[in-house]
């Protein structure tokens, strides 16, 4: 996907992309107990592709931490602000390209803390984001945090599993399905980020096989988007028929929730 196809699809799916997603209460928690205390209008968490800032959001109203957004997408950004109103958060918003952030942020530079959730594997060149994220920390102790997919973590969700070509389309992550660890981390370091920790978590969920084919149309992940029409409806086809082979409640009851787990990898990281 380059630069104006994913422009366009971020644009496309911005009113929906909360529906389809789920957002996972145990990296707010973990970054909530992180963050606590540590923030404020002047010193806010710096989170970078926010898009509909799902996480600032949660983070911001459960845990009363401030956040100031970046993304490119005025789409996505138009939602973020719209629930940042409505639930009276402490968040601010930039509309920019988080790869060429100097000057923009410059009245609340240098950061403590930085995020970036899921995003990640939209930057194709890792050692220049990385490079731009580590020009906006505190050399000494800011701290970098990407929320992401690791070697197999893909292949274990329930797309990778049970969706056929998921995993062989998904190529974001450095022309893989997900990270290879030992080359994120040279890549990052390029860039001038050090990995400091691997903190992994296991994101339980449950959907009826309706939503999650409903996940699917809406091209929850761009990932979907590498399918023609009919090929995606030849896929949902044949995924459904797994489901309903792995979880036999799923075929009589179009109310059971298919409980499954997605593995998710926190990269904690600080300036070089
Ligand atoms: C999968 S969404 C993730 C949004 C959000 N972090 C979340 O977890 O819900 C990826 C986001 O990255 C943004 N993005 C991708 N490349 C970008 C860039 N170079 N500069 C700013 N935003 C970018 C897209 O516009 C999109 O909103």
């Amino acid at each position: 996907m380059d630069a104006n196809q994913r422009k366009l699809h971020f644009h496309r799916v911005a009113r929906v992309y909360d529906c389809t997603r789920d957002t996972d209460r145990s990296i707010i928690n973990y970054l909530g107990g992180v963050f606590s205390k540590k923030t404020s209008p002047q010193h806010p968490v710096l989170d970078l592709a926010t898009g509909t800032a799902r996480y600032p959001l949660a983070l911001a109203s459960t845990f009363g931490i401030h956040f100031i957004g970046v993304d490119e997408n005025a789409s996505m950004l138009a939602v973020a602000r719209r629930k940042a109103k409505k639930l009276k958060a402490a968040l601010a918003i930039v509309q920019g390209d988080c790869l060429f952030l100097d000057g923009t942020l410059d009245a609340y530079r240098p950061f403590s803390f930085a995020t970036m959730f899921n995003a990640l594997h939209h930057f194709s060149n890792i050692p220049s984001i990385a490079y731009a994220i580590q020009s906006q920390l505190r050399p000494e102790s800011g701290r970098c945090y990407f929320y992401t997919r690791v070697d197999n973590d893909n292949a274990e969700t329930i797309w990778g599993k049970y969706f056929p070509g998921f995993v062989e389309r998904e190529k974001h992550y450095l022309e893989e399905s997900s990270f290879p660890r030992s080359r994120l981390m040279l890549e990052l370091c390029q860039g001038g980020l050090a990995v400091q920790e691997w903190v992994r978590f296991v994101v339980l969920a449950e959907h009826t096989l309706d939503e999650l084919l409903e996940k699917v149309r809406a091209r929850h992940f761009s990932t979907f988007c590498a399918y023609t029409p009919d090929e995606l409806e030849d896929a949902l086809a044949v995924f459904s028929d797994r489901i309903q082979h792995a979880f036999p409640e799923a075929r009589n009851d179009p109310s059971y929730r298919i409980p499954y787990s997605s593995p998710m990898t926190l990269v904690v990281c600080t300036p070089r």
